[in-house]
């Protein structure tokens, strides 16, 4: 299968990303040569997801060192970079994450540039090796319903973008996919279209589509009649931020697939990087922070036109007005399994600890 990346560092130190809003209708980079262009990559969703989003700030963080060496600018700088970028996109954990270690590491720095440099590379690697290993575990769970099944096509629905472009190679609910079609399973996903980004129709039916995994793209209303009439076998989604019990908060619209999937008993999993945990809160309804983004993202629907160019459509009366809630929270007891790195568990305080024990 050929993998892309969805970050990388160019010849001269700097960093290129994919512009995801452009997808799929033109492949476009984009180089980021300071912290604010990362900054400004992540608020505006030239990159998204939240193990990408991750990533970014990471190396938004070496692009602050380096501005702060190269114009010899005092340390405040670098901390009016960390708190930017910590205030870029507010629901998914990793942003937190990758910005705590790379303090952690520079706090401990000779060489803030190249440690900076390493620190951010090591973020990207630790991605791809964990996104791999969700692949791993996830399989077998993949391989049960084809065996059940007799060899018939595994039919798994999913909401988001948690694929590759979510993160920075594999993915995290692509990861056990794109392993099954390695090993020969066949396997069709039904593709949620995610008002309003449509992370679903650009982003999931884009990569799915690179490496002809057979696919179709629906509705987000359409999830309930499909699983009521048998046509799912499994719901795998990603998530931004879950919490000690293992209520999830992904891309809004989640909860009411978990709800269907549920009256249907169809077994419904999240696939979760260990970076994306947060620990630290116990219920997700109540604590964590849901990012409400702006109206013309729902007004508005954006595609490519009969004359080829891309461009927004309103979908309503000029005066309407529209909320944006872009997250919602899956409670735990509607999450069947959750699949990591390091295994799968239940989604429950017990389930998280028997594989990351160091939260005890
Ligand atoms: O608003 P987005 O596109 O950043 O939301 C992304 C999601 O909700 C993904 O499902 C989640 O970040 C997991 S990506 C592996």
């Amino acid at each position: 299968m050929s993998k892309f990346r969805t970050i990388w560092t160019t010849e001269d130190k700097y960093v290129e990303v994919i512009d995801q809003r452009k997808l799929p209708h033109e492949y476009v980079t984009v180089k980021l040569l300071t912290y604010k262009d990362a900054e400004v990559a992540i608020k505006e969703m030239t990159v998204r997801g939240a193990p990408l989003i991750g990533a970014t700030a990471a190396y938004g963080i070496y692009l602050a060192v380096r501005e702060m060496l190269e114009n010899q600018l005092n340390g405040s700088f670098l901390d009016q970079a960390f708190s930017d970028l910590r205030a870029s996109r507010p629901t998914a954990v990793n942003l937190f994450w990758a910005l705590d270690k790379m303090r952690n590491a520079l706090d401990n720095a000779d060489d803030f540039l190249t440690t900076a440099w390493e620190a951010a590379g090591n973020i990207v690697e630790e991605d791809v090796e964990t996104c791999r290993l969700i692949g791993v575990y996830g399989l077998p769970l993949i391989e049960e319903i084809a065996a059940r099944k007799q060899g018939e096509v595994v039919n798994i629905l999913t909401h988001c973008n948690a694929g590759m472009l979510g993160c920075v190679e594999w993915g995290t609910i692509t990861s056990p996919i794109y392993q099954a079609m390695e090993k020969g399973l066949k396997v069709h996903v039904w593709v949620d279209e995610t008002r309003p980004r449509n992370q679903g129709s650009n982003l999931t039916a884009y990569e799915l589509t690179r490496h002809n995994v057979p696919h179709t793209l629906i509705v987000d209303n359409a999830g309930g009649h499909l699983m009521q009439h048998g046509m799912v076998d499994m719901v795998i989604v990603g998530t931004d931020r879950t919490t000690r019990q293992g209520d999830v908060a992904n891309k809004i619209g989640t909860y009411l697939k978990a709800l269907a999937a549920y009256d249907n008993k169809i077994p419904f999993y999240v696939t979760l990087p260990s970076t994306t945990l947060d620990m630290s809160i116990n219920n997700g309804l109540t604590e964590i922070p849901i990012e409400e983004r702006n109206q013309d993202e729902v007004r508005y629907m954006i595609g490519k036109g009969a004359n080829g160019n891309i461009e927004p459509v309103l979908i309503c009366p000029e005066t309407t007005p529209a909320s944006n809630y872009g997250f919602d929270v899956t409670p735990a007891r509607l999450v069947t399994k959750i699949i990591t790195e390091r295994g799968v568990c239940d989604a429950s305080e017990e389930g998280l600890l028997s594989l990351f024990p160091e939260y005890n």
